[in-house]
């Protein structure tokens, strides 16, 4: 058999030929791929009855973008969830030819949910980053927006707070906290902060599970800066971590040093006076 099972029960009928984006056709129908896309066929055959996602299941896509923001975003780009990763495929151009070629959203379903269960093992993404309902969930979100021009609206436009949207830090006592957004966003909470000049030392905590760090460049620079760093903390995905350094008044730039992650909007400025 040279079709995938997930395009046998596609409603829509196009010839083989075209309904496979050249880039991904080993991933399709891989025998792997082709197993895994079976166990998602109970959804796609209720898909197929309805024609749309919404009368296949119950999922919670509010539920599923959260958890996409916190346990994907690190390494997918998805317009819609506003994240920025670059370590594995940009989702939205991965599906948009097969959608513009008229592939059904619950066939995209079946391949995300496949993905999660069975990531290529020589990828660096890890198998089963979301179990159970869950799992359902992300790949329910994934497929709804993937590709899909505009912003989510209603309750899923506002799942997500908006990256570094909270409180600029403040220096205290010659402590200043900037911690990792928890959401699992590339971002920290804040992207302001000030101090006083002197001796600081800057705690960077991270319940993301992301690893992060936290360095210093004079000046601002946003996303992308010359240097030289003034001083960094160690990279940790748990924890705090710390940095010390004597700062004189002006602004400085904090940001992330893992690749891509500056870049993707996980930088802030600092106000020292
Ligand atoms: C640590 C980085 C990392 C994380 C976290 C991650 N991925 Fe991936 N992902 C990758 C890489 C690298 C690839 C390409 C290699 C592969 O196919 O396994 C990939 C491939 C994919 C693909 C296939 C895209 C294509 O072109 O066919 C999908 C779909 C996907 N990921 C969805 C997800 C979802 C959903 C999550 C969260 C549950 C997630 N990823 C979390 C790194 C990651």
């Amino acid at each position: 058999m040279t079709r995938c099972p997930a395009a046998d029960a596609r409603p829509h009928g196009r010839s083989p030929a075209r309904r496979l984006p050249a880039r991904r056709p080993a991933r399709r129908c891989a025998p792997g791929a082709r197993t895994l896309v079976a166990l998602a066929l109970p959804a796609l055959a209720l898909g197929a009855a309805g024609c749309s996602l919404k009368s296949a299941s119950n999922v919670n896509e509010i539920a599923g973008k959260r958890q996409f923001v916190a346990k994907c975003g690190s390494c997918h780009i998805l317009a819609r969830a506003g994240t920025k990763g670059i370590v594995g495929p940009n989702l939205d151009e991965a599906f948009r030819q097969g959608l513009s070629e008229g592939e059904a959203r619950s066939t995209v379903r079946g391949i995300v949910e496949g993905q999660i269960l069975n990531p290529n093992p020589e990828g660096a993404m890890p198998k089963n980053l979301v179990a159970g309902a869950t799992r359902g969930d992300v790949a329910a979100y994934v497929s709804s927006v993937v590709a899909r021009p505009g912003q989510d609206k209603g309750l899923l436009a506002t799942a997500v707070q908006a990256p570094g949207a909270g409180k600029p830090a403040v220096e205290k006592a010659g402590k200043l906290q900037i911690p990792a957004s928890p959401t699992g966003q590339l971002a920290y909470s804040t992207a302001k902060a000030s101090a006083k000049p002197g001796p600081v030392t800057v705690e960077m905590p991270n319940m993301s599970g992301v690893t992060h760090n936290i360095a210093f460049e004079a000046g601002e620079h946003g996303s992308s800066g010359p240097g030289p760093v003034l001083g960094s903390s160690k990279i940790i995905s748990k924890g705090t971590a710390t940095v010390s350094l004597t700062l004189k008044p002006g602004s400085y730039t904090f940001f992330c040093e893992v690749p891509g992650h500056r870049q993707a909007g996980m930088y802030g400025a600092l106000s020292v006076k």
